[in-house]
């Protein structure tokens, strides 16, 4: 008797590959330096949730969540590595929400690789997997209003301001993009 596999289950998030960037499947061997580079560093954790938790527990929490999203393709979260040498530099998501109804945007990088483009590399990259790739139709972000890099990221590849919402438990604003908006940016 053949075992039924779900097709959707079993396919494999891609890794998507940029200009200076790997964006890969995250592994437990990423651990030490996801907690140096971002859950474990006040500056990188300011404007991100768990900034009040264990930074070693938080991150196997993320883990968990991140392979839980690619597992269920919903729709992909990645390690983000430097293409010249592989280094681990942080992480990216698309992950749907369903108190929203649609796919979240998510990234974060380590402070030593910061300013220098890759944010909005990585982003675009995330984006441009989620419309053309993954068929979703439009995809939000969540950023506090002080966090500049964050919402000018989102403001590159053609996101707007909806509204504020409460999310992770704090007061956020909403950005949103569509498909059509992004093709056109
Ligand atoms: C948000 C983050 C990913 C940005 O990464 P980055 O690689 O530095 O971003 P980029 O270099 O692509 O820069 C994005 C924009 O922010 C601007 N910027 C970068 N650092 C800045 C700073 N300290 N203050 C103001 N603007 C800044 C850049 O100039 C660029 O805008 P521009 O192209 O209009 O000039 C990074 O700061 C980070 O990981 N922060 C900690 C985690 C976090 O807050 N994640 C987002 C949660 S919503």
């Amino acid at each position: 008797m053949s075992v039924m596999q779900d097709p959707i289950a079993d396919e494999q998030v891609p890794d998507l590959e940029t200009e200076r960037l790997v964006l890969r499947a995250p592994t437990p061997d990423d651990l030490g330096d996801w907690v140096s580079q971002i859950w474990g560093d006040p500056e990188a954790m300011r404007y991100m949730p768990g900034r009040d938790e264990e930074p070693e527990a938080f991150a196997a929490g993320v883990l968990d969540f991140f392979v839980e999203v690619r597992q269920q393709r919903q729709l992909g979260a990645w390690a983000i590595t430097l293409k010249s040498d592989g280094r681990f530099m942080g992480h990216a998501m698309l992950a749907y929400r369903e108190a929203f109804g649609e796919p979240e945007l998510g990234y974060a990088l380590g402070k030593e690789f910061w300013g220098a483009g890759y944010g909005t590399e990585a982003a675009r990259a995330v984006a441009a997997y989620g419309f053309e790739q993954a068929d979703v139709p439009r995809i939000f972000g969540v950023v506090f209003p002080e966090n500049e890099p964050s919402w000018r990221i989102l403001r590159h590849l053609g996101f707007e301001y909806e509204r504020d919402v409460t999310h992770y438990g704090f007061e956020l604003a909403y950005y949103a993009l569509t498909r059509q908006a992004f093709i056109n940016s």
